[in-house]
């Protein structure tokens, strides 16, 4: 029998022809399976394009006897208990790099729409509750020259740090065990109280960790200026959403762009009912380029491990020895 690879979702390419006539493919014609209908779908497979949202857990594994490896649609993999999946031989892979870029635009702009608030400019305009211009009306912070605190100088980390460069913003990361040599010039690292204290925008791209989990709760916001931003396009658990409304309801900050939700897709009402949060739909990676490119790597990540090969962005190389 071929082997069977299963995409708990439609992928924004042609997965089937990188896996080769070998290989048995099946996707959802369109939308995602649920949790049943996965536990349901990967029964015979011997791989698995999964998304974030998917959890790959222990109940899953035991369900999927045949399954060699987990290609993550995502480059964070907080969904998947990647522990388990090295106990059984599981390889498991992720997108990184080719959704970098994406991801930092897209902080960036929620950075600037909501330090600029441009949601709720277009919503005055669109309302037909503009008056005209006046020299008081719909200010906003300024971004250019402001200091920028960057939880999580990784990857995309460091793309935000390099367009921050552009606005002539000095920034400030945390500081973190790894070696700091290869910072980009002019990041300044930090502790996390200094980083609060000093920055007008903080955004977040760490993963999601015990150490990650609510590292900005009651008490961080309370650390930020009342006129700073957030920017969070890491994962929502990474904010104590409710704290964070509450602290924009209470003026104790000045605005936030918010990507990621604590419970997808669902959003605090707190956030909901700010007009100070811009909200979008965890599209950071979203442009057709990012996307297709994250389905090539999960593709050819399959691909390889079907064949007994290490792919590249394996996240436990452990099982291959
Ligand atoms: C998106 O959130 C990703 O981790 O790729």
């Amino acid at each position: 029998m071929l082997p069977q690879v299963v995409a708990s979702a439609a992928l924004p390419l042609e997965v089937a022809p990188i896996l080769g006539s070998g290989v048995g493919y099946v996707e959802p014609p369109q939308g995602h399976l649920s949790r049943a209908e996965l536990l349901a779908a990967v029964g015979g497979a011997d791989g698995l394009i999964c998304l974030l949202t998917d959890r790959i857990d222990g109940e899953l594994l035991a369900t999927a006897p045949r399954l060699r490896v987990v290609a993550n649609f995502a480059v964070g993999y907080d969904n998947v208990d990647v522990a388990a999946c090295t106990a059984r031989g599981v390889a498991v892979t992720n997108t990184p790099d080719v959704l970098t870029d994406a991801t930092a635009d897209f902080a960036f702009a929620l950075l600037l729409a909501a330090a600029r608030r441009v949601a709720e400019g277009d919503a005055l305009v669109r309302g037909g509750r503009w008056t005209g211009w006046e020299p008081g009306q719909h200010l906003g912070a300024s971004v250019s020259g402001a200091t920028l605190g960057i939880i999580g100088l990784g990857r995309i980390g460091r793309a935000v740090a390099r367009r921050a460069a552009g606005f002539d913003m000095p920034v400030l990361a945390l500081a973190s065990g790894r070696n700091h040599a290869d910072d980009p010039p002019g990041v300044d690292r930090v502790s996390l109280d200094q980083l609060l204290a000093r920055a007008d925008f903080v955004s977040l791209h760490c993963p999601l960790t015990d150490e990650t989990h609510h590292i900005i709760d009651a008490g961080a916001l309370l650390s930020m200026k009342p006129t700073a931003v957030l920017v969070n396009t890491a994962r929502g658990p990474c904010v104590d959403e409710a704290a964070l409304g509450a602290a924009l309801a209470a003026g104790q900050l000045a605005g936030a762009g918010i990507d990621v939700f604590e419970h997808e897709p669902e959003v605090h009402p707190a956030l909901l009912a700010s007009p100070r949060a811009v909200l979008a739909p965890h599209a950071g990676s979203a442009t057709y380029t990012a996307r297709r490119r994250m389905g090539e790597i999960c593709a050819n990540a399959v691909r390889s491990a079907l064949a007994g090969e290490r792919p590249p962005t394996v996240i436990n190389p452990e099982v291959y020895g």
